[in-house]
């Protein structure tokens, strides 16, 4: 008899980790769902950049609509609930406090509770983030540091990070938090520091464009390749027991050091084209983030395998790719 292959539901299946993972889900013989929030503008080149466009069966609807969480848990038959759906970007989460509350942290709560009407044996996986460390306890942070957000995005996550341990605790869910530091990838969307920064250098070499306006360089992110971590998600749903893990690479770097890779990388000087720009300065910064993934190399076998510098490489090769074919 043919065993039945796993069936994945990704919500955020459009963003970074939604391609990343679905490719690697796809990979492993998974049937994927992925919950597509309709919008007038394309949003599907992520998955068209990976080859998977048509391999996977988008379903739509949006996270605040709990109806059409329940219609698209019956229709997928999901088994494993992959909860990377958010507006995820720190900064409008200032200029959209109540959108992001609805979306990243009620949102979350949409999704619990659409397992429970429809599949209450269903994993679930919260894309939890070190953003809720925010003003840091620790210098180095893990699963028993405090949290102390300091974004109304930091906060929402944090809701739905507890609200995942309560359904995991009150119902029985087999509901982990993965509490991912910073990933990057050639897949980023523009807006967050690195992206805005790789795509700036390959302009800049390409006699595009002269400068690059930043905020807050001296920021400090423990920064990894997000083709890695989608593994650990997938990771902590084949434990026996739901849990809550750090995912990080254990070092942290400067923005101002990130420039200075990419910059010279292209065989630039960054000193010569960032400007800073207090616009791009936050209300409250997240000064530094350090993650300690011991749990998840000792539990999960895990490992950050990609250094900084050859993301970054990576990154600024596909900039440029792009850029010329423009
Ligand atoms: P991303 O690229 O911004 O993707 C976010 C996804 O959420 C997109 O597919 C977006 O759809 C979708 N979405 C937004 N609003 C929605 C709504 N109302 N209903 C349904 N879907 C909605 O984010 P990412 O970098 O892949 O991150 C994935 C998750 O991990 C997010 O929850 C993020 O907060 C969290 N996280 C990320 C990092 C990181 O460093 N990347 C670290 C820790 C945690 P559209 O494309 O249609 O807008
Ligand atoms: N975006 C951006 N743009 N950030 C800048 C800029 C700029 O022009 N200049 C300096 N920075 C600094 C920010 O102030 C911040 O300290 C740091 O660069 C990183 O900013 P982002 O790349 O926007 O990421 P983030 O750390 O705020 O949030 C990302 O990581 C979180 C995990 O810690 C997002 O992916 C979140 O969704 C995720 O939860």
């Amino acid at each position: 008899m043919k065993l039945a292959s796993k069936t994945a539901l990704v919500t955020g299946v459009t963003g970074q980790d939604g391609a990343y993972l679905a490719k690697f889900l796809l990979e492993k013989g998974y049937k994927v769902f992925g919950l597509h929030a309709r919008r007038s503008s394309d949003t599907l080149w992520r998955l068209r950049e990976l080859s998977i466009e048509s391999d996977l069966v988008l379903l739509d609807g949006d996270l605040t609509d709990l109806s059409a969480l329940i219609r698209v848990m019956e229709k997928s038959s999901a088994t494993e609930v992959y909860n990377l759906g958010a507006q995820s970007f720190v900064g409008t989460s200032w200029d959209q406090p109540v959108l992001t509350a609805n979306v990243t942290g009620i949102g979350a709560l949409n999704m619990l509770e659409a397992i429970r009407a429809v599949n209450p044996r269903a994993r679930f996986y919260q894309a939890s983030t070190s953003e809720m460390f925010g003003m840091i306890q620790e210098s180095m942070q893990s699963e028993t540091t405090p949290f102390y957000p300091r974004s109304p995005y930091g906060v929402a996550k944090l809701y739905a990070h507890w609200m995942t341990i309560n359904y995991r605790e009150s119902y029985g869910l087999h509901a982990s938090n993965g509490i991912l530091f910073n990933h990057e990838s050639p897949l980023r969307g523009i807006e967050f520091v690195t992206r805005k920064v790789t795509d700036a250098v390959a302009r800049i070499k390409l006699g595009r464009q002269k400068s690059l306006r930043l905020g807050n360089i001296d920021a400090q992110r423990d920064w990894g390749f997000a083709g890695d971590y989608v593994k650990a998600m997938w990771l902590m749903l084949q434990q026996d027991i739901a849990d809550d893990y750090v995912v990080a690479t254990g070092k942290t770097t400067t923005v101002r050091d990130m420039c200075r890779i990419a910059f010279s990388y292209a065989g630039l000087n960054y000193e010569k084209h960032v400007i800073i720009d207090p616009r791009f300065y936050r209300k409250t910064e997240v000064d530094i983030l350090l993650g300690n993934p011991a749990k998840a190399r000792e539990k999960l076998g895990w490992v950050a395998e990609t250094d900084l510098e050859t993301l970054i490489k990576m990154m600024v090769d596909a900039d440029l790719a792009r850029v010329i074919k423009e």
